[in-house]
């Protein structure tokens, strides 16, 4: 191989060649378009002009010219690099690695989905399907077609959210609101075939309350529906016995006490022995040894009539609790607020994270 000739053009390329591992970020990307840049490139412009040299200096610069296009190109990628590492290193500066990592969160059901999925699913395995309506409903299915007279006090607007309070006559079934129970979703399943219906409905329900402890103007329920040939109140004993079985322990009492629904006939509450102290008497309970969970009774004959379901052949019962109620009977929660906003201090002891 013979030593590549010393033309002038090429010494003073190799200098710049040399200096290229010196240069900052702006001054490499200038110089990388001084030396190769497609149009005003110094080497690139020498490249092109090979043509019109003599043989002479095709001979002396062209394998020159060549080799350094190629040494430039290497020692610009290699300075490229160098910087970026230098960068890396600078902000990894302030890494402590001997510091111990954070805990990841891990996400969780909120208590009252887990108590709602629970009771869903011990009415499942009694033979329960569930149903589901929308939020939204009308006067005549959240009230009058559950056998309400119009003039009833819970339609009142201190109670009721209407959506369109000054649209349609109070009373004549058209106002528009958010449903205060889950109820209404029993005429929706009745209307939608005939009997037998044995559903579960769980959802959300609104009334015009403040958000106090025991309070909020947003709330679950679960709404249960039996309607079939035969069917009496010793079912709706019998099962909700059971399913109270199920949800507290084996160990837990339940007593009926009569109350008065519109849409049952008879109604009763159900009470199960105080969660917190067993049935001894404690504040939770107000010192009664008893817990109120549901509402029940025998669907009324007026409300299977305006479903156009024979009360002569199909009668039913019915049944309304709710979750978050239950939530804080279950776990001593003592004040409803706690089961709205979030706070990973009472959800993180529910759950996956509890476990
Ligand atoms: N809808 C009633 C309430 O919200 C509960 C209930 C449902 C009572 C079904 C009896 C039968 O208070």
């Amino acid at each position: 191989m013979t030593q590549m000739p010393d033309h002038p053009v090429l010494v003073t390329l190799r200098e710049r060649l040399a200096r290229i591992a010196e240069l900052d970020a702006p001054a490499l990307a200038a110089e990388e378009i001084a030396i190769l840049g497609r149009k005003q490139g110094e080497l690139t412009h020498l490249l092109r002009d090979l043509a019109t040299r003599s043989l002479e200096e095709k001979r002396t610069l062209g394998a020159g010219l060549n080799a350094l296009k190629l040494a430039f190109e290497a020692a610009i990628a290699a300075r490229r690099g160098s910087l970026a590492d230098a960068v890396r290193c600078e902000e990894s500066r302030d890494v402590d690695l001997t510091m111990p990592g954070r805990q990841g969160w891990v996400g969780t059901r909120h208590p009252v989905t887990l108590v709602v999925e629970e009771i869903v699913e011990i009415f499942h395995g009694l033979g329960f399907a569930v149903a589901v309506g929308p939020e939204v409903e009308n006067e005549e299915r959240n009230f009058l077609a559950l056998n309400f007279p119009p003039d009833h006090p819970a339609m009142d607007m201190h109670d009721t959210l209407y959506l369109d309070a000054q649209g349609s006559t109070p009373g004549a079934g058209g106002r528009v609101l958010l449903r205060t129970h889950t109820s209404p979703v029993q005429i929706r399943v009745m209307r939608a075939g005939p009997p037998p219906y044995r559903v579960v409905i769980p959802g959300l329900a609104y009334r015009n309350d403040p958000f106090d402890a025991s309070h909020a103007p947003a709330f679950t329920q679960i709404e249960g529906l039996a309607v079939d040939e035969g069917v009496s109140f010793v079912d709706l004993k019998a099962t909700l016995r059971h399913f109270a079985e199920r949800f507290f322990g084996s160990r837990v009492k339940v007593r009926f006490r009569p109350s008065f629904f519109p849409f049952t006939e008879p109604s009763a509450e159900m009470d199960v022995s105080c969660q917190i102290c067993g049935g001894t008497a404690c504040p939770a309970c107000k010192g009664t040894g008893w817990m109120e969970i549901l509402g029940c009774g025998m669907v009324h004959e007026n409300v299977l009539r305006n479903c156009d379901v024979d009360p002569e052949r199909w009668t039913g019962w019915a049944f309304g609790m709710g979750p978050h109620r239950i939530t804080m009977l279950r776990y001593g929660v003592p004040d409803i607020r706690l089961l709205y906003g979030g706070d990973m201090r009472l959800l993180g002891q529910f759950g996956e994270l509890g476990r």
